[in-house]
């Protein structure tokens, strides 16, 4: 696979597909992975009856167990609705008798990692299933070109590889193969998208994109215990990892499964062969994610040396292959495989000359292991959170920072920023959308894990608003359109990115909110200036809204004029957002320049819409602050006004404890900060 030859759209959700969601799945094989799999896969398509097939009685006795449990957990913690409890409970159908998926739309097969098994099992479902019925293996190795060799009907086959676990874990590799139809990966890129997961899509390698890293790390690690521990190992690379090799091996019981894939890698290089020592040992003595057990300088300098040139080195090979693309490379080693920051993303802050140091140690002590291709610098030039599609001379921007619902930050913004500046000139593209990467949000506000680093400093605080700024300020200049597309929740700072495009749009179950003041802060880029100068109407919808965090469903958000168009599916608010685009052509500024009128701000109480207690100081600082924007002559003041008012806020006591509260997953406690 090579860019060029990925589905047409890098959005999953851009690629249109003819067919519908699956209303029939059987998923084969009720190991330890295919109860998990189809535990997402039931708990998110609606009307779903999907069938587990096994072959030992047992095994579905211990799956439909183990779906019970799951539903108690998720009925418990309020992740599952009643509805959907009732969909796993009843749709679920185990089954020993290949017979009973012969209506299927889509078989996915997850049972041992054994090609001949495999090729038995495919044998058997192709002779039951229609020829347009969807086919796939769950494997983590072996290449779709053989684990489809037997296959009639190949061009609906693929592997969709899950990680673990299943259910929770939301990436899913897509394998893109020579016999395989290019509808096939579109479709199930988007039905993955569609469905909350994060889909990736990877060439035909050997283990794909994310096992390349990952078993490769896992068997680096137990080289290395001829000079340290599994505990010593496991701590040093807790620097790099939330859980250190030998502790994910220990829960997966991974030791064999690294030994097979290594095997099978070997067939690209002796050097891939596994560590003697992952056939002896059955269990890992090491400490657990976090931990650290002491270690000699010199022996951790060279296990971090060892495992971040396997990182290193793994990555860079999976680039210069183009068995992935650099963003799914970093967002994967992420999600799927619990690194704290991807691959490209250390190897930009360890700099290339640490980088090359790093690589020519790995290849002296494992000879044989792959190096880059091309001056280390060029892997760095690409967007990292964002995916630019073009829809008929439109370009749409998708914020995708699944993990933080699309959050801003620097990063994000700069991207943004950039995608805008490259196109605006051109004569050739017609206007902007930009969109949220998902079925949830459009974007839930600045990234709050970055307001500690303001708190208390007045000075810091209004930069921070002032930076964060650069792209709206931007926006507020531009005359070729950007319209917003409300895919989902537009919170705080991502509702502010909203209201200063040129026009919002949004699906109907979407949401504007400012929960800022939950937060003890004020909306400090914009949101207590523009929408007023905007959209007077509905000034006192916007009191509510900054003082006490109320919900805008947008349906009243069309009702009040601040949205212009609503659509019942993300497919719909795109064509609306194309459509507005063009509509809009070259014109104004989005926001009003000068002071607009707004009703009094009275007296409230200190609560949220929610109920929940607010800092009266906050309220205060947020009420004065709408009242001077509004009086302001020109925007660039009341932005500016703004900008003081969050700084203010940032330095009050209610700031601290609201922003600790979201970070500790607490609800804040304003009585004791006023
Ligand atoms: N900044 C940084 N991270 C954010 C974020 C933000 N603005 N909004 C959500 N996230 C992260 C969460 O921390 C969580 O990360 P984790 O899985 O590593 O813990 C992840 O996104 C999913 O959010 P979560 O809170 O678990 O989802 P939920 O469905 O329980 O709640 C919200 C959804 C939107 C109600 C909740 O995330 C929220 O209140 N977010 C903050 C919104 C906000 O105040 N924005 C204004 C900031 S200017």
């Amino acid at each position: 696979m090579t860019v060029e030859t990925r589905p047409s759209h890098l959005n999953p959700l851009l690629n249109r597909s003819a067919r519908p969601m699956p209303r029939r799945i059987a998923v084969v094989g009720a190991g330890t992975i295919g109860p998990d799999i189809a535990y997402y896969l039931i708990s998110s398509i609606p009307d779903l009856r999907l069938s587990l097939v096994d072959v030992v009685p047992e095994a579905l006795d211990r799956a439909t167990k183990r779906l019970a449990g799951y539903v108690e957990k998720g009925l418990a913690k309020k992740k599952l609705t009643e509805e959907q409890a009732r969909g796993v409970r009843e749709n679920v159908v185990p089954t020993l008798d290949y017979g009973d998926i012969a209506d299927c739309d889509w078989v996915l097969e997850a049972a041992t990692e054994n090609i001949e098994l495999k090729h038995r099992i495919f044998e058997q479902v192709e002779a039951i299933v229609s020829p347009k019925a969807l086919i796939t293996s769950n494997t983590s190795s072996l290449p779709a070109s053989r684990v489809f060799a037997g296959l009639t009907h190949k061009g609906r086959a693929t592997v969709t590889h899950f990680f673990a676990p299943a259910f929770r874990n939301p990436v899913v590799e897509i394998v893109h193969w020579a016999d395989g139809d290019p509808e096939t990966v579109e479709y199930l890129d988007w039905l993955f998208a569609a469905t909350g997961k994060v889909p990736l899509i990877t060439s035909d390698a050997i283990c794909f994109m994310l096992d390349r890293i990952f078993d490769n790390w896992c068997n680096e690690a137990a080289y290395l215990l001829d000079e340290a521990t599994a505990a010593e190992v496991d701590s040093t690379a807790n620097e790099f990892v939330h859980a250190g090799p030998f502790f994910v091996l220990n829960l997966a019981r991974g030791n064999p499964i690294i030994v097979e894939t290594n095997t099978l890698q070997m067939e690209e290089g002796a050097h891939y062969r596994p560590a003697p020592i992952l056939r002896s040992v059955d269990t890992w003595t090491t400490v657990g994610p976090g931990k650290r057990a002491p270690v000699a300088p010199e022996t951790a300098a060279r296990i971090r040396d060892r495992l971040l040139g396997i990182l290193l080195s793994q990555s860079l090979d999976v680039l210069d292959r183009s068995i992935g693309l650099p963003s799914d490379l970093d967002l994967g080693c992420r999600l799927a495989l619990g690194f704290k920051r991807g691959p490209l993303d250390l190897m930009r802050r360890l700099g290339d000359q640490e980088v090359r140091r790093i690589l020519d140690r790995l290849v002296s002590e494992r000879p044989g292991m792959p190096l880059p291709e091309r001056p280390l610098e060029s892997y760095q030039g690409f967007l990292r959170h964002v995916l630019v599609d073009d829809l008929d001379g439109v370009k749409v921007i998708t914020l995708r920072r699944p993990d933080a619902l699309n959050a801003l930050n620097d990063e994000v913004t700069d991207e943004v920023l950039f995608v805008l500046r490259e196109h605006e000139g051109d004569p050739n593209v017609v206007g902007f959308v930009i969109v949220g990467y998902g079925p949830r949000a459009f974007c839930a506000g600045a990234d709050i894990g970055r307001f500690p680093e303001v708190l208390g400093d007045a000075e810091a605080a209004a930069r921070y608003a002032r930076d964060c700024s650069r792209l709206l300020v931007h926006l507020d200049a531009m005359t070729k359109p950007v319209v917003a597309a409300l895919n989902g929740m537009a919170l705080g700072g991502g509702l502010e990115l909203a209201i200063r495009c040129h026009a919002i749009v949004a699906q109907r179950s979407a949401w504007l909110q400012f929960p800022e003041v939950t937060l003890g802060i004020a909306p400090g880029i914009g949101g207590m200036a523009v929408p007023y100068r905007r959209w007077p109407q509905a000034a006192e919808t916007f009191h509510d809204m900054l003082r006490t965090a109320r919900k805008l469903s947008a349906a009243d958000a069309h009702d009040l004029g601040v949205v212009v168009g609503l659509a019942g599916s993300y497919e719909e608010l795109m064509e609306l957002a194309v459509e507005r685009v063009r509509g809009l052509g070259e014109g104004a500024a989005p926001t009003p320049d000068g002071s607009v009128d707004i009703p009094p701000l009275e007296e409230i109480e200190a609560v949220a819409a929610n109920g929940m207690p607010l800092s009266r100081e906050t309220i205060g600082i947020i009420t004065e602050a709408v009242q001077r924007c509004a009086g302001a002559p020109h925007l660039a003041e009341a932005l500016d006004i703004g900008y003081r008012a969050f700084a203010k806020t940032a330095c009050a006591e209610a700031a601290r404890e609201g922003v600790a509260a979201f970070l500790e997953k607490r609800k804040p406690d304003f009585t004791k900060t006023g």
